[in-house]
């Protein structure tokens, strides 16, 4: 079965073809990061005019890279949340067309759920049951993955997610966006440090986050410790997210005794934290890079794996869709 896939939930305009749901045929990703830097972070009425902008050119390029015509394709898969409401319309209304006009069958794609898939296209071998630790600008979740389609979610952030509390502290800072990578980068020049933040919530027993406390504990220091460089700051702050993740990650581990661990998500490409997830009991998955932040590839492979279609005339893009 081959499946088009379609990805525009935030800033970046990804167009995929997947055969079987593991073989990606090709994996097209215009992304915008250039577009939102100078703002610092994703500006969403400019992220929709450019996915408008950028659609059809990506949707080419992937079937021509696949060398299939849309023809071939047997079904269209597109992700209608969460994300930025003007950006998904755009990838939502371009992929029923598609499917209405050549009759192909459709698929509405959870964005965060898609995140865990490309741990399946990368690793051939991997099936549930397992835990997946979803991180990235907008979600942080602890899910234990019972069967394909099948899940029960342990924990979410309650506020900032773990890729925002980056970007937010990289840009107090003043370091580049997305703040992940440069402090990830920062961290392998300069860490470990003695300074500490706290660690968000980890006293508590539920397997919540919430990373807004961090992010203000960061803020505070820095005004008030202008001495102290900033490389040290951006290292402590890693050290503690990367500290938070591990220790709930843990504790899901020991109360469900699955010993499959997957990561996944933008901040999964992050250093610090895969080197810790590995020093786990457990059998661990990441996907590369390529595939840990957004792409259309593992939103076509969770299609496949999907049970019944979605109707695409009634189907909407919602900005909250949960998990
Ligand atoms: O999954 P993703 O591409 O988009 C969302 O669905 O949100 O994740 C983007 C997030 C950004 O916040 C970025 O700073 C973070 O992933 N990120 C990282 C690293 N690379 C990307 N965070 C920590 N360490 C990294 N190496
Ligand atoms: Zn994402």
């Amino acid at each position: 079965m081959i499946i088009l896939g379609i990805e525009t939930s935030c800033d970046e305009t990804s167009v995929a073809v997947v055969e079987d749901g593991r073989h990606v045929l090709s994996n097209v990703i215009s992304s915008q990061i250039e577009v939102h830097r100078k703002y610092g972070g994703v500006v969403p009425e400019l992220a929709s005019r450019h996915h408008i902008k950028n659609i059809v050119y990506v949707y080419e390029q992937a079937l021509k890279e696949a060398q299939l015509s849309l023809d071939d394709v047997d079904a269209i898969a597109v992700t209608n949340g969460p994300g930025l409401v003007g950006s998904l319309l755009v990838g939502l209304n371009f992929a029923r067309a598609i499917a209405y006009v050549k009759k192909k069958k459709f698929f509405a794609i959870n964005h965060i759920e898609a995140h865990i898939y490309a741990n399946l296209i990368e690793h051939k071998e991997l099936t549930p049951p397992f835990i997946a630790l979803i991180v990235s600008g907008g979600h942080t979740m602890l899910v234990h993955y019972k069967a394909y389609g099948e899940f029960e979610v342990l924990g979410t952030t309650l506020d900032d997610a773990a890729g925002e509390a980056y970007d937010k502290v990289a840009k107090l800072l003043g370091l580049g966006y997305p703040g992940g990578p440069e402090i990830d980068k920062i961290y392998r020049k300069t860490g470990p440090v003695e300074l500490k933040f706290p660690r968000p919530k980890v006293r508590h027993k539920d397997l919540n986050f919430s990373f807004s406390g961090l992010k203000t504990a960061v803020n505070v220091f820095y005004k008030n410790n202008p001495e102290v460089p900033k490389e040290v700051i951006a290292t402590a702050f890693q050290e503690s997210v990367v500290d938070t993740l591990v220790t709930k990650l843990k504790r899901a581990i020991k109360r469900t005794g699955i010993k499959r661990v997957v990561l996944a998500g933008g901040v999964s490409a992050n250093s610090l934290l895969r080197e810790r997830v590995l020093a786990l009991d457990a059998e661990v998955f990441y996907p590369s890079l390529i595939l840990c932040t957004d792409n259309a590839a593992m939103v076509a492979a969770n299609a496949y794996f999907k049970k019944e279609e979605d109707d695409l005339l009634t189907v909407d893009a919602i900005p909250n869709l949960k998990m």
